[in-house]
């Protein structure tokens, strides 16, 4: 069966830039500029129905200045021309991480678009932004009051649980991405870089899950 939910950890960008003889935010460029689109694009088509992005931990304001900067330009430039063309598309916007931390503009774009989108059906795309596993958590438990309600304090909530996730850039764990909701999900870790994601890749991750037997514990 075609994984319902894939969620992608975006790694790999720096990397790929240095080896192209690139300033590192070539490496961000490319994938906001090139690859999502077309990415987005492709899992609509096969029938995923849910695709998470993560664009931003709660760890990357550890960087520097510039290159903070030049992705949160990258992210007002994508959610104003793709983010309109997705609501055009049918496609639906959810963000999952505490977006309080960004620029007020990108906020309010971002409010905009998921209201917009609310009643589209063709895929959800998730994005997650200032997003951390264990700060969700954090945040999950201040709210929760009962435990068999806790998911539903999730930023997640309401959404599936990832059947697949996919790692490019060729490390090997989850960095806390969907610490709770990952606990049954297929990894996948690719020694390509994330600038090098094409939709054909996305074809073949999707058939190295449908190989592969979950049993859930049973
Ligand atoms: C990780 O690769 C990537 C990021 C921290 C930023 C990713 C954000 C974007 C591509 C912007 C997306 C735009 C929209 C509109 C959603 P890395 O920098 O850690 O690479 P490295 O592992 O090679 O150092």
């Amino acid at each position: 069966m075609i994984p319902k939910h894939v969620a992608i950890i975006m790694d790999g960008n720096r990397r790929w830039a240095k080896e192209h003889n690139l300033p590192a935010i070539e490496g961000h460029r490319r994938v906001a500029i090139k690859i999502l689109e077309p990415l987005i694009e492709h899992a609509a088509d096969v029938g995923v129905e849910y695709l998470t992005l993560w664009a931003w931990s709660t760890e990357n304001w550890k960087r520097t200045k510039g290159e903070v900067g030049g992705i949160m330009k990258l992210l007002r430039w994508g959610f104003n021309s793709y983010g309109m063309r997705m609501y055009k598309k049918g496609m639906r916007i959810k963000v999952i991480g505490d977006i309080s931390k960004l620029d007020k503009d990108i906020q309010g774009l971002l409010a905009k678009l998921i209201e917009l989108t609310k009643n589209n059906k063709r895929i959800m795309v998730i994005f997650a932004l200032n997003y951390g596993g264990r700060d969700e958590i954090f945040r999950a438990v201040k709210k929760a009051s009962q435990p068999d309600a806790f998911p539903l304090f999730l930023d997640t909530a309401g959404i599936p649980d990832p059947d697949l996730i996919i790692r490019p850039g060729g490390e090997k764990r989850l960095s806390g991405f969907l610490l709770w909701q990952s606990q049954y999900s297929e990894l996948l870790f690719t020694d390509w870089y994330m600038p090098e994601f094409t939709p054909k890749r996305l074809d073949e991750a999707i058939t190295e899950f449908m190989a592969r037997k979950r049993r859930f514990g049973r």
